[in-house]
């Protein structure tokens, strides 16, 4: 079967979390949700990357994103690890939840599974997967690291603002973009529905080929 990936919907597990059981669509709603696992608990990446997502926090939240976590250990390991991931983030409270996947189960469901590392037992462990869901519970962007190597909170951030910005209109965002940036047109419209929809204008780039499909405008 394939795995999970960019525009399948999210599987419906029921999850037992730091802050409860529940179904995960339930806890999407009608929101943007990032999952993102880690390989374990009381570990160095990821006691690093979880601290940082806790200070990043109110910045998700302005975007109307919630974020759950998921981590290898029980809940009796993740509330003691809590303790640790907050006295490193200087007090910045883990206010989302931390999914419990002792078992190795939801990973699986959820293409979490770093097939290269495995715990002290031989047990595989998840990788840095992140998967970043809709309202209609699909996944828009998936990214997946090796457990060796932490995420880049910012770039998370940045592509959720590209990832909003382009699902309400027909453009795309060009190398490096930042918001506030100009964007380029999608592709698929041509310059006739472009001037009608881009009442702004936009700008193309001369290029060699004389094809004018690189077309910025501002939104
Ligand atoms: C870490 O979180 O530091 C880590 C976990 C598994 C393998 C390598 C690093």
């Amino acid at each position: 079967m394939p795995r999970l990936t960019i525009g399948d919907t999210l599987p419906n597990p029921e999850v037992e979390t730091t802050c409860g059981k529940f179904m995960l669509h339930d806890f999407v709603g009608q929101d943007w949700v990032i999952i993102f696992s880690h390989p374990g608990d009381f570990t160095p990446v990821c006691t690093t990357e979880l601290a940082k997502v806790a200070a990043y926090t109110e910045r998700f939240e302005e975007r109307g994103v919630k974020l759950l976590g998921l981590s290898c250990d029980d809940i009796q390991s993740h509330n003691n690890w809590i303790k640790d991931i907050e006295s490193y983030s200087g007090g910045c409270k883990v206010k989302f939840p931390i999914i419990a996947d002792p078992k190795g189960e939801i990973i699986k469901e959820l293409n979490m599974v770093d097939p290269d590392e495995k715990d002290a037992t031989g047990k595989q462990v998840p990788s840095r997967a992140l998967h970043v869901v809709a309202g209609d519970k699909k996944i828009k962007l998936s990214i997946l690291y090796p457990a060796t190597i932490g995420r880049n909170v910012d770039e998370i951030l940045r592509a959720v603002d590209a990832l909003q910005k382009t699902v309400n209109h027909k453009v795309a965002t060009p190398v490096n973009w930042k918001p506030g940036e100009p964007v380029v047109i999608h592709p698929s419209v041509s310059n006739n529905q472009a001037k009608e929809m881009f009442p702004q204008g936009y700008s193309t780039a001369e290029l060699p080929s004389g094809n004018d499909y690189l077309r910025f405008t501002n939104i």
